[in-house]
């Protein structure tokens, strides 16, 4: 009866398991795993909300979204160094709609995307949900996450339509290199395929300044998609407001421009008052931006100082993003090193696992939460077996 782009017998895994129990038995979890920024204790602006009730009164249906909310995105992405005009600018409600759009736009059902691994495991739902194929393709850890360009180029077949780079990536907190972009643009040009940048963390680089991470869309493949949303960019996921800008060669992009605004057109799913709020979303969510970064470059130089007193364990270096990845000792499965520290520390934790390490042992933590919360998970984390 049901699709078989859905898993036969959805069950929880042992952890979800676990973590409800104590739940349910309202034990407090040490949670590095939450990246919710509605739930981390920051301040949001007194009335950065008022304008989403003035703009809900009247609908206009534009299926590429509102002109006014498109440019105010324009403008945004100017700020970050990223130069695209309004009209090479699409609206979704979500990132993983975005997704699911150009999934549709670029691909026929069993079409090939190739997708990062390690990498955010939301794609192998949203590959599937859209009858297309993620082919994965390794990330090697040497010194930095690196994408190596042969291994790449060999997962090219007729069938991929799609390069999808996540910069920086979650969870290893990698940018794609000036270098990786020409290579990753060089192999799009060469097979005709569309390069897909998931760029939602860009502006939230560990150190220095985000102009000097460059942006897919300067990358020089045929045609480009730069993915960014308000859930990150201001910390506003509950918004559900999201973009897709374009970029590219001219005809490339008119072509991808006329079908976007066809499928768009055919959910229409953006709400109107979060159209008319974005510009002075923009401008009041600069505040969480800051707290967020701050709240961030403190845990990590938390967790750096946690792991430089532990020789055992290894904290991955971060370039951007939210997340950071410590490499503990394999004498454990990940399994059971985090079942370990739920259940009897009470600190939860992602195993490697979950976002396709090609080895054990990894540790995934959200550099998110209160500073209370992660520091007194850290002795936990970083405890000799
Ligand atoms: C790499 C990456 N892309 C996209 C998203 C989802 O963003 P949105 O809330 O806009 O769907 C996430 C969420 O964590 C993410 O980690």
């Amino acid at each position: 009866m049901f699709s078989s782009r859905l898993p036969h017998d959805p069950v929880a895994n042992l952890l979800t398991r676990a973590l409800r129990e104590l739940r349910a038995d309202d034990v407090p979890i040490l949670d590095l795993t939450e990246s919710n920024p509605t739930r981390v204790g920051l301040d949001y602006p007194e009335r950065l909300f008022d304008e989403l009730v003035r703009s809900s009164r009247g609908y206009a249906p534009a299926s590429l979204g509102a002109w006014s909310a498109r440019t105010a995105v324009a403008a945004h992405l100017e700020t970050e160094a990223i130069d695209v005009a309004p009209d090479r600018i699409a609206l979704t409600a979500s990132t993983s709609e975005a997704y699911s759009i150009l999934f549709k736009l670029l691909c026929d059902p069993g079409d090939e995307i190739l997708v990062p691994q390690p990498s955010y495991p939301l794609f192998t739902h949203l590959t599937r949900l859209d009858g297309v194929i993620g082919v994965p393709y390794d990330l090697e850890h040497l010194g930095r996450w690196a994408i190596d360009p042969g291994r790449l180029a060999r997962a090219v077949s007729s069938r991929t339509r799609a390069i999808l780079v996540v910069t920086p990536n979650n969870p290893t907190g990698s940018y794609l290199s000036q270098l990786e972009l020409e290579q990753v643009s060089e192999l799009a040009a060469a097979h005709d395929l569309a390069l897909i940048g998931d760029e939602v963390f860009r502006s939230y680089p560990a150190s220095g300044a985000i102009a000097h991470q460059p942006s897919v869309l300067v990358g020089g493949a045929p045609l480009v998609f730069s993915l960014g949303g308000l859930s990150k960019s201001v910390g506003l996921p509950q918004m559900k407001l999201a973009w897709i800008a374009v970029g590219g060669r001219d005809a490339a992009m008119t072509s991808a421009m006329a079908r976007l605004e066809l499928v768009c057109d055919t959910y229409l799913s953006v709400a109107t008052s979060v159209q008319g709020a974005v510009g002075g979303l923009f401008a009041g969510g600069r505040a969480v931006h800051e707290q967020i970064a701050l709240r961030v470059r403190r845990n990590l130089d938390a967790l750096q100082r946690g792991g430089a007193d532990a020789p055992w364990a290894r904290v991955l270096p971060v370039e951007g993003g939210w997340s950071a990845v410590v490499e503990v000792p394999a004498t454990v499965s990940e399994e059971e090193r985090v079942l370990d520290l739920l259940t009897r520390h009470h600190v939860l934790v992602h195993p490697g696992f979950f976002y396709d390490f090609p080895r054990e042992a990894f540790l995934v933590c959200s550099l998110l939460p209160e500073p209370p919360v992660f520091d007194a998970a850290l002795p936990h984390l970083f405890a000799r077996d």
